[in-house]
């Protein structure tokens, strides 16, 4: 069985960020973005991983490289020369892809309980030519929505609507089966506003409704919000990789390699990376710190992402989505509230309103 990764794309809204790594590589909960999806695919059976890329920094090619060795999955990358779409990428691996079987198609900035063996099942059942995934929003607009039948079958697609359509989402997961390769032409296309309203039509799109957590981690907020809902997700499967004590409240990961002072108050919804140092008195809510980036004394940090190699000084305030790149510091008692630092730099004086510093 094989599985396509939709990668493309600068991750743009993922700045500062993704200047220093392509966003799959971004870790969220300590480990690669990409790397979650591609575990939960080696889990059912999926023999071959084919990442869509419109660029592909050495990085990349290195990491995976090495995480194909350790998962005895292989993992290969298709090139684009222009940016395909989400579909045109699919019909430029049909060589990879294609052995007769369905096989799974993802957006690369979802994360979520990834149900794929059920998808496998549902599929079979309904003799579905498409199966998606699907969720339930408060804010539907921002995403591609589905209106369907009680056995699933989908009667319209609809790309980011203008108007009110529904509230069930495409979760950005697909199982497709190879008959699609002849609905794509090879050329920039859109799964969502050409390839699935047309199967649609033709009344073999059908849709599985995700129980459980979603999240769009593309965008910094997003990937807080998203980082709370994953731990929580996590406090039901596997509570003993979560740590607790005096000093944590809610779910919060650590790193084992990460060292924490005393009389520390970090939670809920904090991810601490390897080689993270944060010390005495320091406060942390819904913090994802990066590996290697350190917290120094009696700081309160919160609704933030601290970048790789970043230092936070001494008694600094820090809030509302502020995101530190790589290798940042931000020298004591400075007040920031919604700032993005670039990479590389440093910020002596209070930023009261968001900014971008660079
Ligand atoms: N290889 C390649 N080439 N990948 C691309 C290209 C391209 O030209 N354009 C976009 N992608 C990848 C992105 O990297 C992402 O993983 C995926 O395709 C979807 O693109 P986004 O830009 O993240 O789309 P979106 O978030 O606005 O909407 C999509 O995701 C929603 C769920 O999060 C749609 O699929 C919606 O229908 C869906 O609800
Ligand atoms: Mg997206």
């Amino acid at each position: 069985m094989k599985a396509l990764i939709l990668v493309g794309g600068y991750g743009t809204r993922l700045r500062p960020l993704t200047l220093s790594a392509p966003k799959p590589l971004v870790e969220f909960a300590n480990q690669a973005m990409v790397m979650h999806q591609i575990q939960a695919l080696a889990k059912v059976g999926v023999s071959e991983v084919v990442l869509a890329v419109n660029y592909q920094p050495n990085t990349m090619r290195d990491f995976l490289a090495r995480e194909q060795e350790k998962l005895g999955i292989k993992i290969t990358t298709s090139q684009e020369n222009e940016p395909m779409g989400t579909a045109g990428p699919i019909k430029l691996a049909e060589e990879h892809l294609n052995d007769g079987e369905p096989f799974f198609v993802l957006n690369s900035d979802v994360t979520c309980t990834f149900p794929f063996q059920q998808m496998l099942e549902f599929h079979k059942k309904a003799g579905a030519e498409g199966t998606l995934l699907v969720t339930k929003v408060e804010e539907p607009s921002a995403f591609g929505v589905v209106v369907y039948d009680a056995d699933g079958r989908i009667n319209r697609f609809v790309e980011k609507p203008k108007m009110f359509v529904g509230n069930r989402i495409n979760a950005g997961i697909y199982l497709l089966s190879p008959s699609v390769f002849a609905r794509i032409p090879l050329k920039p296309t859109s799964i969502e506003k050409e390839v699935f309203p047309a199967i649609a039509v033709d009344g073999n799109l059908f849709c599985m409704e995700l129980d459980g957590f979603w999240a769009d981690v593309g965008k910094p907020k997003d990937f807080i919000t998203g980082t709370g809902a994953y731990l929580k997700h996590l406090r039901n499967v596997e509570p003993h990789r979560l740590r607790s004590g005096p000093e944590f409240f809610g779910n919060v990961l650590v790193d084992p390699s990460a060292t924490i002072g005393l009389g520390c108050r970090i939670g809920p919804d904090v991810v601490i990376g390897p080689d993270c140092v944060v010390e005495n008195g320091v406060c942390l809510k819904r913090v994802t710190m990066l590996p290697r980036s350190k917290v120094r004394s009696h700081s309160w940090v919160c609704d933030s992402i601290v970048g790789w190699d970043s230092v936070v000084g001494e008694w600094v305030r820090m809030e509302s989505t502020s995101v530190l790149g790589e290798d940042v510091t931000i020298k004591s008692e400075v007040y920031l509230n919604g700032a993005v630092v670039l990479p590389h730099k440093s910020v002596g004086e209070d930023i009261p309103e968001p900014k971008i510093v660079m």
